[in-house]
């Protein structure tokens, strides 16, 4: 690409989130003409040392920042975070760097990932010293800042970016409707879901090697959980809320095979038009195993949530695009309206759902008397529509994300003891599958997925709220 194709290529998707009066065209054009493109390969330092020529032409002495921003393969992240640090890190201002999933296969992968990044970044806003004595090292930072400065570390999972997912803690922590119900006095289970009506799409080669746990449910979905059910942190400053996510997460036990189930999307057609199967993909080996669908039990051993199943399940090529949160809370005791229901007493229990996306929504479900005469009870929403109530677009997760690391907001990105922690959780399971083999059960795509995903609910006495006749 040249410059120019570069702009192109941004300003298809540029947004602008300025007020009304100044003139969105002008900002956009200024913003654009700062935009350049300068390739490299990732491990020549010779390269960022061009990029740091160029970069320093443009910040032409001015005090400067640096973000480095890596959506690529884990296995170069070292190399462009040494070039990065050796060559072109900021030499008058801050150099941060973003990595994307995959953080890592599994606990050693991903282990071994953080300490060679170590090597270069760090996690704290602190000034790291190469020398223990301190009086060297404040000699140090008075001679040439940039000689003890570390790169800070950002990873990043865009769900924590998303709208619903940072109202969570709002919802819960400031309103008192909601606090005194969350734990296993009131809630019967709680259900995350990821779903998604398209399948691997050329992007099997990437995908193939991780599957749907290690895509989705060991990040996206795992991090709601610990949102949705970690303790009051002390404050909103970041390594609070962190701390109190890190809990949740040392306070479940290990996935075991018999709380998962998992799947693979198969070949179909429906009206005329066939949908391929996942090994179908020119990118994927034939005779894949890899799960394009999974279904999990997890449980968090601590006297607030014991005993309550937190169910994920999430899927690729399935019959809707789709993620939410749902709670489902128990059984009205001595329920006077019982007989309204009917023997199947899940029907009027409440049921609070977070629709993350799309149409991002909150909702209650309630039983509600049908005006009139007589007493005929039905099942109602009150229901938060988010594009009803704020009719401005929503910014886009990565959006958050990138000003919060631009701010230095680290409260939204995953910590070291945070990620280890949840790795600790998937990887016995990822590797009995690997080594036993197992036969992913095998669905149509654009269907509801496998049915072995209501046994597994089943077992714990639960319906999929997303399946019932009410929602989908
Ligand atoms: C990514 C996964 O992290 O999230 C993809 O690697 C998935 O497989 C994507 O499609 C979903 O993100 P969103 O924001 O479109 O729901």
């Amino acid at each position: 690409m040249n410059d120019e194709e570069l702009r192109n290529m941004i300003s298809k998707t540029l947004t602008c989130r300025i007020d009304k009066r100044e003139n969105c065209g002008d900002k956009m054009d200024q913003f654009l003409k700062r935009c350049f493109y300068h390739s490299g390969q990732y491990n020549s330092e010779e390269h960022f040392s061009e990029l740091d020529i160029k970069m320093k032409e443009k910040e032409a002495g001015r005090l400067s920042n640096r973000l480095f921003y890596l959506s690529i393969p884990p296995n170069i992240f070292v190399d462009v975070v040494r070039c990065a640090s050796v060559k072109a890190s900021s030499k008058n201002g801050w150099t941060r760097v973003i990595v994307e999933k995959p953080f890592g296969r599994d606990s050693e992968s991903s282990g071994e990932l953080t300490r060679c990044l170590k090597q270069y970044l760090t996690e704290e806003q602190i000034f790291r010293c190469f020398c223990c004595i301190d009086f060297l090292c404040k000699q140090f930072m008075e001679l040439g800042r940039s000689l003890i400065f570390f790169l800070l570390l950002f990873r990043i999972d865009h769900y924590l970016g998303k709208e619903l997912v940072e109202n969570l803690s709002v919802l819960r922590f400031s309103n008192l409707v909601f606090e005194p119900l969350w734990s296993r006095n009131y809630i019967r289970n709680v259900q995350l879901i990821f779903s998604e009506d398209f399948g691997t799409e050329g992007r099997g080669g990437y995908f193939d090697n991780y599957g749907i746990i290690r895509d989705i449910m060991q990040n996206h979905l795992l991090q709601i959980l610990a949102l949705f059910a970690m303790e009051t942190p002390v404050s909103l400053d970041a390594e609070d809320t962190r701390n109190e996510k890190v809990k949740v997460l040392r306070s479940m036990r290990p996935l075991e095979l018999e709380d998962v189930i998992v799947g693979q999307y198969k070949g179909h057609s429906k009206g005329g038009k066939s949908y391929p199967g996942y090994t179908d993909d020119p990118t994927v080996p034939k005779g894949s195993l890899t799960p394009t669908f999974a279904a999990a039990a997890l449980f968090i051993n601590n006297a607030r949530w014991d005993g309550v199943p937190f169910l994920m399940k999430a899927g690729k090529a399935l019959h809707t695009k789709r993620a939410e949160i749902r709670v489902q809370f128990r059984h009205v005791p001595g329920n006077l309206y019982k007989r309204n229901f009917g023997t199947d007493l899940d029907k009027a229990t409440n049921e609070l759902v977070l629709r993350v996306q799309p149409d991002e929504a909150i909702y209650l479900k309630i039983n509600n008397k049908v005006p009139g005469l007589g007493m005929r009870l039905d099942r109602s929403d009150l229901n938060l529509l988010y594009s009803a109530r704020y009719p401005k677009e929503i910014p886009d997760a990565y959006e958050r994300l990138l000003i919060d690391a631009i701010e230095g907001e680290r409260r939204l990105f995953i910590r070291s003891d945070e990620l280890d922690a949840a790795w600790s959780l998937f990887t016995p399971l990822l590797k009995e599958l690997e080594e036993k083999k197992i036969a992913p059960e095998l669905y149509p795509y654009g269907s509801r997925g496998p049915v072995g995903a209501h046994y597994l609910a089943a077992k714990y006495n639960v319906r999929w709220g997303d399946l019932s006749s009410e929602d989908s």
